[in-house]
């Protein structure tokens, strides 16, 4: 296989092959989203046992996450632990967005429910989603949400809303979203990475703060059942399929 050499770095003698291979989409799509927070005094990750979840969770502690709290079922709360988080929530017990108070600088959502939380954001937070239906009705709702929109984000939606509402209504989307509280932009932009970004990610590694998270590995031949349990959405960590012995 031949790529670009702009986006390769060399593994680190730390990890095997396959756990490499379960680092870069999901550590670059954290190191994405964390550029945008303004403080990391109170962190909100939003599905923290999936496979981006349990990285964002170590990237975020990483770059300096003071207090980090993360949802999730029952049985994945002590994993959740394992990867850093300071608090967890069990959200089959306690739905975070019935909480009043403006509590997080910072929410990372990787289960596509952004809308429902803007108002747990302290007055200069922000909210990065990368998960998520991109349609018009989403930003009705982080309007009615947050109550604010910018004279020109109204001619923009007043204009063009129905357009985009053709070409993107109920297409589901990667895509990070960020909300600012105050005048609150909606972006949508997609994983990228370089080398800069994958050598973050090897300091990490070295520095002992990213360890890979692995749910299962599949052979190539079973790659159907490997896609069907991403589909399930019930993975905790990084589902690898093995293409050869390396
Ligand atoms: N924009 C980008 O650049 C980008 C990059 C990578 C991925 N993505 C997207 O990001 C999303 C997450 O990807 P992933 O690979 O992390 O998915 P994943 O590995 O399938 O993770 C799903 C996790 O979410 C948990 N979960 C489901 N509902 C939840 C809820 N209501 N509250 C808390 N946790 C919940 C599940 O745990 P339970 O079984 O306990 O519910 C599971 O552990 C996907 O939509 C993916 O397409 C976007």
């Amino acid at each position: 296989m031949a790529l670009p050499a702009r986006i390769l770095v060399k593994k680190p003698d730390e990890l095997t092959h396959t756990e490499a291979a379960a680092l870069p989409l999901v550590s670059i799509t954290a190191l994405n989203s964390v550029r945008y927070a303004k403080s990391l005094d109170r962190v909100l990750v939003l599905g923290g046992a999936g496979g981006v979840g349990s990285h964002a969770i170590q990237i975020l502690k990483a770059r300096g996450a003071k207090h980090l709290t993360a949802t999730g079922s029952t049985k994945k709360l002590d994993f959740i632990k394992g990867c850093g988080a300071d608090e967890v929530i069990d959200y089959t017990k306690e739905k975070i967005e019935e909480r009043t108070d403006p509590e997080f600088d910072f929410i990372f959502d990787t289960i596509g429910e952004a809308t429902k939380v803007p108002h747990l954001l302290k007055t200069d937070g922000i909210i990065v989603g990368i998960g998520g239906p991109f349609t018009i009705e989403a930003l009705q709702e982080v309007r009615e949400g947050t109550g604010v929109l910018t004279r020109g984000q109204r001619m923009f939606f007043g204009l063009f809303g129905p357009l985009l509402n053709l070409l993107l209504g109920g297409t589901r989307l990667n895509y990070n979203v960020r909300y600012y509280t105050g005048d609150y932009g909606y972006f949508c932009t997609f994983a990228w990475g370089d080398r800069d970004r994958m050598q973050d990610i090897v300091e990490l590694v070295k520095a002992k703060k990213l360890k890979p998270k692995i749910d299962t590995v599949y052979d190539l031949k079973d790659a159907k059942k490997a896609m069907e349990h991403v589909e399930s959405g019930r993975a905790v960590g990084k589902v690898i399929i093995k293409v050869a012995d390396p």
